[in-house]
Formats: structure tokens, sequence, C-alpha cells
């Protein structure tokens, strides 16, 4: 966490310790100006990264994470609603989905 860049620290402190409790620490390459943007993480694990997108994506943005691990997908999905009150997230089911 100490070479993750302050702004995303800052964002980091509000994602569950569960989450945070359970990031393998692959690295997390996130570019800049991502506002309005889709982001894809692959690999997505319980969900970090993409927690972290959302905020930086932000309200007309959209996140994607993939994981074949049901185990991993179970904790983000169960996350999923504490992240989407802490950053202001809208369900996907309301934007329009794919699937
Ligand atoms: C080392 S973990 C990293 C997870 C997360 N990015 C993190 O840093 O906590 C790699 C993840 O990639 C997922 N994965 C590996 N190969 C995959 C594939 N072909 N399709 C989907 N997910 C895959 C695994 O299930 C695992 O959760």
């Amino acid at each position: 966490m100490d070479s993750m860049p302050l702004h995303l620290r800052e964002i980091l402190r509000d994602v569950s310790e569960e989450v945070k409790d359970q990031f393998y620490g692959c690295g997390s390459p996130i570019p800049s100006l991502l506002e309005g943007k889709t982001a894809l993480d692959l690999g997505s694990g319980t969900g970090r990264d993409c927690f972290i997108l959302s905020k930086l994506v932000g309200a007309m943005g959209k996140v994607i994470g993939i994981d074949m691990t049901d185990e991993q997908l179970e904790v983000a999905n169960r996350n999923l609603p504490y992240h989407m009150q802490k950053f202001g997230m809208t369900p996907a089911s309301e934007v329009g989905s794919c699937c």
C-alpha cells in the first residue's frame, strides 16, 4: 500500500476490511484520467481494485470485474452494497446490462 499514490490510498481507506484482507497484492496499475470511462479488471479477485476504480470513473463511468473463482466473487458480491453506498454507485441493472 505504501507504494500506492496518495489519491488512491485515500480511496482505499473506504474499501471494506474484508476485501482489503483478501487482496493478493498483484499490484494496481491504475491509470489517471478515468472519469466517465469503462474499466475492466481481469482477475479481479475480491474486487479491491474494482471498488477503487468505481470511485475514479465516477457516476458516468462503468467498472467490470471478471474472475473465475466463485469464492472470490462471493466476497466481492457480498461487499458490493457496502461500496455502492460508500461510493454512490448505481446498480448495473439500473443503467442497462448486457447479461
Ligand atoms: C493472484 S489473484 C489476484 C486477484 C486480485 N487482482 C488481487 O490482487 O487481489 C488472480 C486472480 O485471477 C483469477 N483468474 C486467473 N485466471 C483467470 C481466468 N482465466 N479467468 C478469470 N479469472 C482468472 C483468479 O481466480 C484470481 O482471483
